[in-house]
């Protein structure tokens, strides 16, 4: 890696989010994923007068705060934004309060998969944790070696888009138990076929699958997202960043549906159906060649912005 990168994690898009958040220059910022902060000193870097919450669920990342009278970091889900941020104004900043931009950039860091011990990797040996923080009580080991056949099958199925999930499923169920994480991705290996082998390690999707139901994170998305846009101010804005379909289709789609204004037909005289217009879309951001080429992590993902047009 290079020298000059952050050994916790390397921010993703962070000039086109820093660029994206101009307009809370001199306002609130939330930080829905602090990980190593690399997206919070960036913003720090480039405007004097923010001020940054920032939350993570791994007490590793709060860690991490900088200090810096600008930042308060909290441990915490961002599916509880509204809560911890109206906690935060109210101690901090003299009242309950809308925030100016909100920034989440999903799934974990470098430093939780380079954590043997955390065990996220395929390739490092370590016990089959994936649990993002300590308020998740059942760890990945629990689904693999608990669940029964059909619903192992289907968290494979639904959270990793994996075709072989059924056989994957079998295999598991006759390997049990599997207590270390480069068993079991042997296991899931020689459950795929050898022509699908083609586009990453055998056991990527399912171990995206483990994690995903591990912690429960389409729930924190789709529960974070309204709360995180209810609490933006008029022109505040929220930058999203996904690193596969699943999430990416979530923002998608929260975003298309606070675009869409009144749908009533124009012949009816008074607004029946209550949708009102609720952002403007501001478009998707991908990383440069560039980007890629000195951080490959960044290889899938998409940023998406909006801004709120009415509190
Ligand atoms: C991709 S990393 C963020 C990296 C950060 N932007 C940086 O530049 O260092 C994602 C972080 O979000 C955290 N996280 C994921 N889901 C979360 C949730 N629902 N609530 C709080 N933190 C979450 C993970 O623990 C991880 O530290």
């Amino acid at each position: 890696m290079d020298q000059t990168m952050n050994s916790y994690h390397e921010p993703v898009l962070a000039d086109e989010c820093v660029q994206m958040l101009a307009t809370a220059a001199s306002g609130i910022v939330v930080d829905g994923t602090f990980g190593g902060g690399g997206h919070t000193r960036r913003l720090l870097d480039a405007y004097p007068q923010i001020r940054i919450i920032g939350i993570d669920r791994d007490p590793d990342a709060t860690a991490n705060a900088p200090d810096d009278p600008r930042v308060r970091v909290v441990l915490g889900n961002f599916q509880e934004i509204g809560r911890i941020v109206a906690d935060e104004l109210d101690s901090s900043h003299g009242g309950p309060g809308t925030v100016d931009g909100v920034l989440l950039d999903l799934g974990i860091s470098s430093h939780q998969v380079d954590s043997a011990a955390r065990g996220f990797s395929y390739h490092k040996s370590g016990p089959i944790d994936m649990r993002m923080g300590t308020d998740v009580s059942q760890s990945a080991g629990d689904i693999v070696n608990e669940y029964d056949r059909d619903d192992l099958r289907d968290v494979i199925r639904r959270f990793g888009e994996e075709r072989f999930a059924g056989r994957i499923a079998d295999a598991i169920v006759d390997a049990r138990p599997i207590d270390d994480t480069t068993a079991l991705a042997s296991v899931i290996a020689g459950a795929v076929p050898a022509a699908a082998r083609r586009g990453g390690h055998p056991a990527r999707k399912t171990f995206q699958a483990l994690r995903i139901a591990t912690n429960a994170e389409l729930d924190a998305l789709s529960t974070g997202l309204d709360s995180a846009i209810k609490l933006l101010g008029p022109g505040g804005r929220i930058c999203v960043i996904s690193y596969h379909s699943l999430e990416d289709r979530i923002v998608k789609r929260r975003i298309a549906s606070g675009t869409t204004g009144c749908v009533c037909p124009p012949e009816l005289p008074v607004c029946g159906c209550d949708q009102q217009l609720e952002l403007t879309d501001l478009g998707r951001f991908r990383p440069s060649a560039e980007e890629i080429a000195a951080n490959p992590r960044a290889r899938s993902a998409i940023m998406r912005v909006a801004a709120k047009v009415s509190a």
